[in-house]
């Protein structure tokens, strides 16, 4: 069964929360789905169907949340291939903070792309100004998501 693997970035569990609301949404298409709450890169999913998806909100000045920094890092240091990585890619932050808002999912996104990655449709940014149960947006965008970029396999 393919597989998507949703590695999530969290201080405070609003992006963990997400990847929760999602999980169904993956499983009714046809996929094994694993929540990653420790990401490595050795979670990146770079077979053919299968899928990830990030989950990752924003700390400090624009920053990765505590338990993504070990993953960013190994990714800046390792600098590996990720031609074959499909990915989308949701970001949480709080547009009151000005310049950094989704400053990790942002940053996150040119490192990938950086590094070959493909990213399947935009961005998804949810401001907390805005929107005060993120799931409340990335429920639908998940739906599109999976529609128009033909994702379902069973
Ligand atoms: C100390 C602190 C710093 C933050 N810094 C930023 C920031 O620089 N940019 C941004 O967009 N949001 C920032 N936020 C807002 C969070 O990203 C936002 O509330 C998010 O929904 C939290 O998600 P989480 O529950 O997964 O950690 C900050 C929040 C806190 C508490």
């Amino acid at each position: 069964m393919p597989k998507v693997n949703i590695l999530v970035g969290t201080m405070y569990g609003g992006a963990l929360d997400v990847a929760e609301q999602v999980k169904p949404q993956f499983e009714e298409v046809g996929y094994d789905v694993e929540i990653i709450e420790q990401p490595t890169l050795n979670d990146l999913t770079q077979s053919a169907e299968s899928l990830t998806l990030f989950c990752v909100s924003t700390t400090g000045s624009g920053d990765f949340p505590g338990n993504f920094v070990n993953f960013s890092r190994q990714l800046t240091e390792q600098s590996p291939s990720l031609t074959a990585l499909r990915y989308g890619l949701i970001a949480l932050g709080d547009s009151s903070y000005g310049e950094t808002f989704c400053g990790a999912g942002r940053a996150l996104d040119t490192l990938l792309e950086d590094h070959g990655a493909v990213r399947l449709g935009e961005r998804l940014e949810i401001d907390a100004m805005e929107t005060f149960m993120a799931d409340d947006a990335a429920v639908p965008w998940v739906e599109e998501w999976i529609e128009a970029q033909k994702l379902k396999v069973a």
